[in-house]
């Protein structure tokens, strides 16, 4: 069988990147369409060196399609996945949309690829801080149990798409040509709200909007997608969890501290060692004596997360630090997507 794919949001920073692995997936493509906004109608795109001329999404683009890949923002994705799943299309969306919808499943292939024959016409891909972190904790989870998590993440620009990598870019040269950049902030740290910061040569502890209690949106995503994609239950009980998420002058890759506590207490950094070598999606960079751990600027283009700097919390036993790291364009949004949409196919879902 051969697929008739659309890419929903294809000229963006996430969107350029489902082509590029969407041309090295093993998804048998019969026809791809590339939809954006009208702003971007007529442009050409190109698939296996093939010129493809973007198209305004409108309902009707999606007559016939098989399978959508989109990342064109949540609303954009409210309003135009239901009719493309009424014309018959399965769609994943990196958008977070539907993800605590209760009958959308929400899916990182390594940890619960069994999720997706629930679906209902929607997938939902997590926040890309969100992938990372439960690909590198399945494996221990597995292993030994999980309790608590305590992270703190060190996200890159780019995770609030093109224009925000294009404005950290801009602040970056001004700010070295000695001008003042404090008026140059128009998206970071969030373009839905009233404020902004310039990013180069700071640090935002904001991603997306403020809630009640004082966490940020972002926060309260590593927090509830976590307990859905791990426990199935986005209010589950069982695991704590708890983040901070800051943004950094970084263009692509995050970087994350993540603390936890397992529920064997007499787990050894060995043991969980040997639970992370050869995990599926993990790359274990952790040598010390030879300064080997993960670094944004060696992740940038890969699939794999990167995990290293693992050590016990003496003070207490079975917990642990690590440093976790990832494209957050391609395994924390683009690859995810497409990798779902792999094990839809493989799995005859579509
Ligand atoms: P366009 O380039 O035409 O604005 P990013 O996450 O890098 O900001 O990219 C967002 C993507 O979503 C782009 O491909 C953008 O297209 C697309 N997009 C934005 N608004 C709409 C819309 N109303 N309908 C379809 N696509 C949209």
């Amino acid at each position: 069988k051969e697929y008739n794919v659309a890419i929903l949001g294809a000229t963006g920073a996430v969107g350029t990147r489902m082509i590029q692995q969407l041309e090295q997936s093993t998804i048998p493509v019969k026809s791809l369409k590339l939809l954006a906004s009208s702003r971007s109608a007529g442009k050409q795109l190109q698939f296996k060196g093939q010129p493809i001329t973007v198209e305004e999404a409108t309902p009707d683009s999606f007559a016939g399609i098989d399978l959508v890949l989109s990342s064109a923002g949540g609303s954009v994705s409210k309003k135009l996945l239901p009719e493309a799943v009424k014309r018959g299309a399965v769609c994943v969306d990196n958008t977070s949309a539907f993800r605590m919808e209760p009958d959308v499943p929400l899916v990182v292939p390594e940890v619960n690829e069994a999720a997706l024959k629930n679906h209902h016409g929607i997938v939902a891909n997590p926040n890309c801080s969100t992938i990372q972190m439960v690909v590198a904790l399945e494996p221990i989870r597995k292993a030994f149990g999980l309790k608590q998590v305590i992270v703190s993440t060190y996200q890159a620009a780019s995770g609030a798409g093109q224009s925000a990598l294009n404005e950290l870019k801009q602040e970056a040269q001004d700010y070295l040509d000695g001008k003042d950049i404090q008026d140059d902030a128009e998206i970071l740290p969030t373009k839905g709200d009233k404020k902004h910061y310039p990013l180069a040569f700071n640090l935002l502890p904001q991603i997306d909007v403020f809630e009640d209690n004082g966490y940020t949106h972002e926060e309260w995503k590593m927090i509830h997608e976590t307990k859905k994609i791990m426990l199935g239950d986005m209010n589950a009980k069982y695991i704590k969890v708890t983040a901070t998420c800051v943004r950094v002058p970084v263009p692509i890759a995050h970087g994350e501290t993540v603390y936890f506590t397992v529920d064997d207490p007499s787990v050894t950094v060995d043991q969980l060692r040997e639970a992370l070598k050869g995990a599926p999606g993990v790359v274990l960079q952790d040598n010390p004596a030879h300064q080997v751990y993960p670094q944004p600027l060696n992740a940038v283009g890969k699939r794999d997360t990167f995990v290293g700097r693992l050590r016990a919390d003496e003070e207490n036993p079975g917990s642990f630090n690590m440093w976790v790291v990832a494209d957050n364009l391609l395994k924390g949004a683009a690859w995810n997507t497409v990798e779902n949409a792999e094990c839809l196919v493989k799995d005859n879902l579509i």
